[in-house]
Formats: structure tokens, C-alpha cells, sequence
């Protein structure tokens, strides 16, 4: 399948209506603004830069997905084998990429690396995760924050 890299813009229409997830989508948006602007502006002193944009995206993963998964296995979503798979493929390929890039510290991986989140955003908030509107709701999402979520702490003693 063909990369598209063009960053697409936030806008309502993209909203799964869950506050929750919508923040999530929002900060994803954000965070590949930064990796495509980190990505177009290379240089090794943005070490720094790259780290921090690369443990969000980290932290993304494991607190997003986790919040739509145990969501989905709530409401018994018929799709969620197929979301769940489209899910790891995402985050392996981010796994590779990171490994990679902290191996070699070739800059152009996090060019490739702003153009995978770039077509996440493109094909899976756009057409993937709209198919669970109207099934997910605020009422059965967990709203906790990200970082509560991607540590795995227990709702019953999680603040
Ligand atoms: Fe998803």
C-alpha cells in the first residue's frame, strides 16, 4: 500500500463521539506534527526532541489502544479480532523502527517513521475506528488519562 504522508487536519468529522478517545486522536495529530517537523528539520541535536516524540508515541500505543480494546471487550464489538490485529501490526512496525533508529541513529528512520503515523491517521482514525461509533460511548470507555491507562494500573485504585 502506497504511504500517504500528507498530514491530514483535525476536524469533527472525525469524532468517534467519546471525549475520551477524541482527546487521544486530538494528541495523536499533534504528535505526528512533531514527528514530521522534527523529521523535516534534521539534525543530531534534536536527539533530544526525537526521544521525548518517540516515548509518547510509546505511551500512545500502549494507553490508546488499551483504552479502546478493553472498550471494545465491554460491548462485545463484533470487529475488534480485526481492529485489535490492525492494532499490533502498527505497533510492531513501530517497534522495528525505534529499534532501528536507536540502533544506527540514521535520522531518515524517523522520516519514515513520521510517514507511518502520517498513514495511520489517514486510513485507521479515518476509516477503522468510525466503525465503532455509535457502539463505544462515554459511558463505557475508560476516561482516565494516557499515562494512567499505559501503566496499567487498576481502575479500582487508580486515582
Ligand atoms: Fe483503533
Amino acid at each position: 500500500m502506497e504511504q500517504n504522508n500528507t498530514l491530514p487536519e483535525w476536524n469533527d468529522e472525525l469524532s468517534v463521539n467519546v471525549d475520551a478517545i477524541d482527546e487521544d486522536h486530538k494528541a495523536f495529530f499533534r504528535l505526528a506534527a512533531l514527528l514530521q517537523d522534527v523529521a523535516s528539520n534534521l539534525n543530531n541535536e534534536q536527539a533530544y526532541l526525537i526521544e521525548t516524540a518517540i516515548n509518547i508515541l510509546e505511551e500512545y500505543i500502549e494507553g490508546h489502544f488499551l483504552r479502546e480494546q478493553l472498550a471494545m471487550a465491554k460491548v462485545d464489538y463484533p470487529q475488534m479480532v480485526e481492529h485489535i490485529s490492525a492494532h499490533d501490526a502498527f505497533a510492531d512496525r513501530v517497534t522495528l523502527l525505534v529499534k532501528e533508529y536507536r540502533t544506527n541513529h540514521d535520522l531518515t528512520t524517523i522520516l519514515a517513521l513520521a510517514g507511518l503515523v502520517a498513514d495511520w491517521l489517514h486510513h485507521h482514525i479515518q476509516c477503522v475506528d468510525s466503525q465503532y461509533k455509535g457502539l463505544l460511548t462515554n459511558e463505557n470507555v475508560d476516561n482516565r488519562t494516557m499515562a494512567c491507562m499505559a501503566a496499567g494500573l487498576d481502575p479500582e485504585f487508580a486515582p
